[in-house]
């Protein structure tokens, strides 16, 4: 790959990106040198041949302890760094009027506007979903207590280069600092934060460059092809992809991260079954891994390493810096949407929001509209649906969005039929407007987004769960227990098989049971965790589980989506990883033998864990990291 950046390159060169000629700018590859290494051996390389160390301290070094890096080698490695390194104050605490930075106006900023803006993208250490970092430092107009670190990580290194994601692992390494890895801070489960961290913030890794021509080394794809850097968010890939008229399949979130955890993680897409996963759009990698060192990962080369990003999990063998992707020809994703509710008449006229007053026959249109997730997947298509539980006034209602790659407003009206007539006989007169087109890429949105307090857990159906009737009946019933215990089930029928992934002759690291699978539910509690104690919290997810354990028993042979799942999912080393859980924990233990990186739940993690802050039920990152 180094050598198609230099067969390009024509005078001025500017080392390491940037404008080259009239070719866009590429993620900047500067590397960490000899020379900047100098005497500052905090920052040098690792040696996997002479890994194990004698003195192997239980846990990871912390603020206080004796063994924390000094102010001096902190100052020093942010000179290596070129000043990248942030000591950052968790945003709210500008509310709190015993922090060093508390201002009124700043906080009222964050109240009233900040998440229709991008200012909790660009913030080093929020993440999204809070619980996990303890609840520290809420956002309010006049908070109790004071603004506390909790789970988020002391040092930030605002990474623009390699060479700064190399100084940070080599360092952590060297000091026994914890390390985690922020992108977009989308996860979950926590993996994107940890207490007493150093954190390598992947956002402003950017760069784009398309590739006309591009053949995979090792394997069988030779096509266009785009180098993106691991810090592009959804909305961002699909601008670049407008304007070079191209399909980069990504997730439906437009902040999400494109090349970051949701290429690691598995990745689906409206896309899906069509082009496959996020894993199967990558074709080869940039990664700087335990040692510190910059490699390549693809079919022909550290294939290991290509196996287990490629859906063995983030922030675990090594830092993705870019990511050759398929570049697919442009293409509409079309969209028809009806809903239907229980309500206390049943409409009269067909339209596509109706209402029907019999509850049985409204839990036989919930049946059918997934019964119709067969043939949508089997043509390319996205069945998107969400169940939701009787709240306020309204009862249960199920919203239904057939997503199409590729087939006009016409051809996506008449797909649908079949399922609209099914539903009419039962006597739910739904009736569709006409579908609506656009570019796939085109799509635009809110890039900003805010910090929620959800609680989810997850299920992969396979097929054969929807070709049995006997099964498919199971899993319904255990469906609509959901939905009548007062959870959302948002279903997302999509099949994303090897045919689909262009038959890649590398095999994946992703969950096997993706391949034959055909749906992805979500199971959402309405519970927002800031407001209740952590013993009312673990009680909330103890309910939830027991709604998941049906739902698990009447899915055999399912398994569930490492990036959207409950942290706390019995047996996760099967429902995440299936039969590709040995293989990812040997390259684990291969390649980072320090344990330089950890996140909950990934292959390899069992080895440690997080102690618990007094009152801590669930398993949140604000503690100490220990062996266990
Ligand atoms: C609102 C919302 C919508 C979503 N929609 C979808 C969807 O449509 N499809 C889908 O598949 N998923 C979806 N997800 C889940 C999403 O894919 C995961 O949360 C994913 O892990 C986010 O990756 P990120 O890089 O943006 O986030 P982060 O939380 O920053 O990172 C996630 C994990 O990846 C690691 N990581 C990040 N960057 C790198 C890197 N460069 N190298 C190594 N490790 C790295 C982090 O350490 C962390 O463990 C959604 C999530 C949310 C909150
Ligand atoms: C790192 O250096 C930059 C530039 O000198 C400075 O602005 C920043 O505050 C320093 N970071 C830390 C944590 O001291
Ligand atoms: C901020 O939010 C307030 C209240 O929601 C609104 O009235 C105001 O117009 C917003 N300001 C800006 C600059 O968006
Ligand atoms: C908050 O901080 C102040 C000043 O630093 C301290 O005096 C006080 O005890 C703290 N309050 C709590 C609840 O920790
Ligand atoms: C991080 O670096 C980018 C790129 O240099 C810069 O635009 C941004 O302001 C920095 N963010 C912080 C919080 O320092
Ligand atoms: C690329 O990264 C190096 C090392 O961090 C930095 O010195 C250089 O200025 C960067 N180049 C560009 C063009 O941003
Ligand atoms: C974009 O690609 C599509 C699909 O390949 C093609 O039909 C269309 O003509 C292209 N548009 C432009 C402006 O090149
Ligand atoms: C694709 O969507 C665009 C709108 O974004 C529309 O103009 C175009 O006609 C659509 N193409 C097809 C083939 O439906
Ligand atoms: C359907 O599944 C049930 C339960 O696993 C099984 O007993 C039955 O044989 C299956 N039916 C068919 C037709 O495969």
């Amino acid at each position: 790959m180094r050598l198609t950046f230099l067969l390009f390159v024509t005078a001025p060169l500017v080392l390491g990106g940037r404008e080259v000629g009239n070719r866009q700018e590429g993620p900047n590859e500067t590397q960490l040198t000899v020379k900047d290494i100098g005497d500052f051996a905090d920052v040098s390389f690792g040696n996997l041949k002479r890994s194990v160390s004698a003195t192997r301290p239980r846990c990871k070094s912390f603020p206080g302890d004796p063994s924390w890096p000094r102010a001096s080698e902190w100052a020093r490695l942010n000179k290596t760094l070129e000043g990248a390194l942030l000591q950052p104050l968790p945003p709210a605490s500008v509310c709190y009027r015993t922090s060093p930075n508390f201002n009124t106006e700043a906080c009222d900023f964050l109240l009233r506007n900040a998440s229709r803006t991008s200012f909790y993208l660009d913030d080093p250490l929020t993440i999204l979903t809070q619980w996990p970092q303890g609840n520290t430092c809420l956002l309010s107009q006049d908070p109790a207590g004071n603004c506390t670190q909790g789970g988020f990580p002391i040092y930030v290194v605002n990474a623009t280069s390699v060479k700064h994601v190399q100084a940070a692992v080599n360092f952590a390494r060297n000091k026994n600092v914890r390390l985690v890895v922020k992108n977009t801070g989308h996860d979950s489960s926590g993996r994107s934060t940890g207490a007493g961290a150093l954190s390598v913030w992947t956002h402003y890794l950017k760069g784009f460059e398309f590739l006309p021509e591009y053949k995979q080394p090792g394997g069988n794809y030779h096509g266009p092809a785009a180098r993106a850097g691991a810090g592009l968010q959804v909305w961002e890939a699909f601008r670049h992809a407008e304007q070079y008229n191209i399909t980069l399949p990504a997730a439906s979130c437009l902040t999400v991260g494109s090349y970051g955890g949701w290429i690691t993680g598995g990745g689906h897409s409206p896309l899906s079954s069509k082009f496959g996963l996020g894993v199967d759009q990558v074709l080869s990698l940039q990664v700087v891994t335990a040692d510190g060192r910059y490699v390549t990962a693809n079919p022909k080369t550290n294939e290991d390493l290509f196996f287990a990003l490629r859906g063995g999990g983030g922030s675990t063998y090594g830092i993705v810096t870019s990511a050759i992707v398929k570049a697919h020809p442009q293409i509409n994703l079309t969209i028809a949407s009806f809903s239907f509710t229980l309500g206390s008449t049943t409409s009269t006229t067909p339209g596509p929001s109706v209402t029907v007053s019999d509850a049985e026959t409204f839990w036989k249109g919930f049946n059918e509209v997934f019964a119709f997730g067969i043939p949508t997947v089997d043509a390319g298509g996205y069945l998107w649906t969400n169940g939701n539980p009787a709240r306020g006034s309204t009862n249960y209602q199920m919203q239904v969005q057939v997503q199409m790659p590729g087939l006009t407003p016409a051809e996506t009206a008449d797909f649908v039929q079949p399922l609209l007539r099914t539903l009419n006989t039962l006597g739910i007169p739904v009736a569709i407007a006409t579908p609506t087109t656009r570019v796939y890429s085109s799509q635009a949105g809110s890039t900003g987004g805010a910090p929620g307090n959800g609680y989810f857990a997850s299920r992969l159906f396979p097929r054969a769960v929807f070709e049995n009737a006997t099964l498919f009946s199971a899993a319904m019933s255990a469906a609509r227990a959901t939905v009548e215990a007062g959870y959302v089930f948002h279903g997302l029928n999509m099949a994303p098989t090897l045919r689909a992934a262009g038959h890649p002759t590398a095999r994946a690291g992703v969950n096997p049971v993706w391949r034959e699978a055909v749906m992805h539910a979500d199971v959402f509690t309405g519970v927002n965790m800031g407001t209740l104690t952590p013993a009312e919290g673990r009680e909330a997810q103890r309910r939830l589980d027991g709604y998941m354990t049906a739902l698990r028993a009447a899915t055999p042979g399912g398994g569930a989506y490492f990036n959207e799942a409950d942290v706390l999912e019995p047996d996760w080393q099967r429902s995440f990883f299936g039969s590709n859980y040995g293989a990812l924990a040997w390259v684990k233990r291969s390649r980072d033998p320090w344990h330089v990186f950890w996140s909950p739940t990934t292959p390899g993690s069992e080895a440690w864990a997080v102690e618990k802050a007094p009152g801590d039920e669930l398993p949140t990152q604000n503690g100490r990291l220990c062996r266990v």
